[in-house]
């Protein structure tokens, strides 16, 4: 587990300030977030004040980031003491953050780790030369490629003990190294290559208009007379061997065919029916002839005594009485229909509510 103490006070600096250029950089971060959010920007400011002290956070760069973004200051202490990618002790020019998570760990990370121990000491100390300092830190998610380490912004990744021994010589001695896989692999690919999806023409493109080559093939093979008296559908040869591309264009030149007349547009048509239409070109709005369809149909349920809910509408329809010359509902003359102003009748009681009164009725005799 990593150690996410502040350093010893004799290792901490007097004072801390951003430079004119970060204070610049710091602004423009702050100004990404709403007003009142400016507390979003606090890995942005603490990163580039660890990058600024030399990879490492000193308490005065963390209260520094505090006062700049109105921050408690033990509130800043708690990111920069959660996140290992903050250092808070001095680190070496090459600081190792070793991945002893479960998947590093079940592919080696645990010799690495002694080899680092065996080599550098404990964690959280600066080599002698100054060259290193490592920790073992979580999951970086680079687990396909484990066991791998993030030396300063870098991952090196299928880590054994004298790979990982050899690049850390190589990064000492200025030699350059290679970054991601020690072991060959491209990105995160199996061990060994890849084995799925290898068959190259898949990507040379030599698969595009096989269909078409064997039916040409097939064409060919057949036996002159062969075709028999059922007229066969001609498959025509190809316009060019390039690819059904050619094809393609070539037929689009000698038998072009008409674009639909409403491809792309809207469809516009005039409702020439609706009764407002017709009211704007100066029309009744209800035909004769619609009127005297609706009296008829009224008639014929009625007649039949069919008529369903939605049907006794149109039956009783101010529209159907006005073409049988009969009042609207609730004008004068009209008695079966009540007038809008009347209340309707309370619901009668029904047996079931009889049996619950009668049901309480008992209940309290009983009490
Ligand atoms: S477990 Fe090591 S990178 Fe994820």
């Amino acid at each position: 587990m990593a150690n996410r103490r502040l350093a010893p006070a004799s290792e901490q600096p007097e004072s801390f300030a951003f430079t004119p250029e970060n204070a610049e950089w710091a602004k423009h971060q702050i100004a990404k977030y709403p007003e009142g959010r400016q507390a979003s920007a606090v890995i942005p400011l603490l990163w580039k004040a660890q990058e600024q002290n030399g990879g490492w956070l000193p308490q005065k760069a963390i209260e520094a980031v505090a006062a700049e973004l109105g921050m408690p200051k033990i509130r800043v202490l708690e990111v920069a003491t959660f996140y290992t990618m903050f250092a808070l002790e001095p680190v070496g020019r090459f600081w190792i953050q070793l991945c002893g998570t479960v998947p590093c760990d079940s592919c080696g990370s645990r010799e690495l780790k002694a080899m680092l121990q065996k080599r550098l000491g404990p964690p959280g100390h600066v080599s002698a030369d100054g060259n290193f300092s490592w920790l073992e830190v979580e999951c970086l998610g680079a687990c396909c490629n484990a066991p791998m380490v993030q030396i300063n912004q870098d991952y090196y990744e299928d880590l054994t003990p004298e790979s990982l021994s050899k690049l850390m010589d190589d990064l000492a001695a200025g030699r350059p190294v290679k970054i991601g896989s020690q072991a060959g692999r491209i990105s995160s690919e199996p061990k060994g290559g890849a084995n799925t999806l290898t068959d190259e023409t898949l990507f040379d493109g030599s698969r595009v208009g096989a269909w078409r080559k064997r039916f040409e093939q097939a064409k060919e093979a057949e036996p002159a007379g062969a075709a028999g008296d059922a007229p066969k559908t001609e498959i025509k040869a190809p316009v060019a061997k390039t690819g059904e591309a050619e094809s393609a264009t070539q037929q689009a030149a000698t038998a072009p065919r008409p674009a639909k007349p409403d491809a792309g547009r809207p469809v516009e048509r005039k409702a020439s029916d609706a009764p407002a239409q017709r009211a704007a070109d100066g029309e009744e709005p209800v035909k004769p002839e619609d009127r005297a369809d609706a009296a008829e149909r009224g008639h014929s349920l009625a007649k039949h005594g069919g008529a369903r809910l939605h049907d006794s509408d149109a039956l009783d329809s101010p529209a159907a009485r006005v073409a049988e010359g009969e009042p609207a509902a609730g004008e004068e003359g009209n008695q079966e229909l009540p007038g809008r102003d009347i209340p309707p009748p309370p619901p009668e009681a029904s047996g079931a509510s009889e049996a619950v009164e009668e049901k309480l009725d008992s209940d309290a005799k009983k009490k």
